[in-house]
């Protein structure tokens, strides 16, 4: 007999009509890194972040990477990044030689502190060592302050990046995730609101950026019929087949962020009896995509929660990890007040997505409720 089901934090969500355009592309025999798949693809996610152009690459991490190339960073150059967020935001400025170096979030809305970058960037023009990028994640589908960002970044004439990966369809202030700053970046990963089952892309309204990402993503080839190289190139293009799932994804992209914010209120609601308990805050005007659940609950472990809700069946994960907290980036520059580092010692993600039902949110919150109790 077949186990409880499990419930996964937050796994691909697809369908018949990806599966009936994967297959239609398929049989159309294009199958390589190009054709009329990634063309369509990339006028859609235009479309929807509001700029003028994209290029579809291989995954987040290749975009972060092509994007930092774009607006000049270069081995040497310092590189501010968001300290809370996934490792692939700050690893991009390793492959290009430069040195992150990390900035707290706010205490409500977990996104970068736009008063602690300015006050960083005052200092920095001070002693003549501005960085050579900002890189600004939208952290768990809900947006960081893009235009107070903006601001702060074109007074000192430094390039701002959004790192959108995980806030594709969300929006603040009338500005869809991916539309702020020079270029921003998206993720099509597995555990994605939108996945290509692997991608990413890079989007702006500097054709000439994404003109170049696109033209480094297959290998810096020379238009002439032998493969002549100027620069160094990068196998980085997104395949067709994995184009033609993304835009079976876009067609249902507005269920899948209505469904999970109705779970986000049942979570509230499922959560209210329990003390200390803290949700991300949205910020001003803005419209999460609701990419994962995430609550911090002061005084509880988020590893002994994690633990509990395993042993039941129900995947959860740990809040970010800082990156100043990480080995690899022992001794990197931090500005902060100990925001991230006091997330992460209370945060926890809990399974968001078309998969989980009503009655399951209800079922995690007793289980969150148990692993918060003090022991017997
Ligand atoms: C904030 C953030 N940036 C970058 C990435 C990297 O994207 P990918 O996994 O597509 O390389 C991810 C997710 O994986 C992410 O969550």
């Amino acid at each position: 007999m077949a186990g409880p089901r499990r419930i996964l934090l937050s796994p691909p969500d697809v369908g018949a009509v990806e599966r009936q355009l994967l297959l239609d592309t398929f049989d159309s025999g294009w199958i390589a890194p190009a054709g009329p798949e990634l063309a369509a693809f990339e006028g859609e996610l235009a479309e929807l972040t509001g700029r003028a152009h994209a290029v579809v690459l291989s995954s987040g991490t290749a975009a972060l990477h092509l994007a930092l190339l774009g607006v000049g960073v270069q081995a040497g150059d310092d590189v501010l990044v968001s300290d809370l967020t996934f490792g692939a935001s700050a690893f991009a400025a390793t492959y290009v030689g430069a040195r992150p170096c990390f900035v707290d979030c706010d205490p409500l809305t977990w996104q970068i502190d736009s008063d602690l970058l300015a006050d960083e960037l005052a200092r920095r023009a001070n002693r003549g060592r501005l960085p050579a990028a900002v890189v600004a994640v939208d952290v768990y589908g809900a947006m960081a302050d893009g235009r107070a960002l903006a601001e702060v970044c074109a007074r000192y004439e430094v390039p701002l990046v959004e790192d959108a990966a995980e806030a594709l369809g969300a929006r603040r202030d009338g500005v869809p995730g991916g539309g702020y700053g020079r270029c921003a970046v998206l993720s099509f990963n597995g555990n994605k609101i939108v996945t290509t089952g692997g991608g990413g892309a890079l989007v702006s309204d500097d054709a000439e950026l994404v003109d170049r990402a696109r033209y480094r993503s297959t290998q810096a080839r020379q238009p002439v019929p032998w493969y002549e190289h100027r620069d160094i190139g990068f196998n980085y293009r997104m395949g067709s087949l994995n184009a033609a799932v993304g835009r079976g994804q876009l067609r249902t992209l507005g269920e899948r962020i209505a469904w999970r914010a109705h779970l986000r209120q049942a979570y509230e609601h499922g959560l209210r009896s329990i003390d200390r308990v803290r949700f991300q805050q949205p910020g001003t005007d803005s419209r999460p995509n609701h990419w994962l659940t995430t609550v911090a609950i002061d005084g509880a472990d988020p590893d002994r929660i994690v633990a509990h809700l395993e042993a039941n069946g129900v995947e959860s994960r740990h809040g970010f990890k800082p990156m100043s907290m990480q080995p690899v980036f022992a001794g990197a520059p931090t500005i902060g007040r100990g925001v991230g580092a006091q997330l992460f010692a209370t945060s926890v993600s809990l399974p968001t997505g078309r998969h989980v039902a009503e009655a399951d949110v209800a079922r995690i919150c007793d289980l969150v409720g148990q692993a918060c109790a003090p022991p017997a």
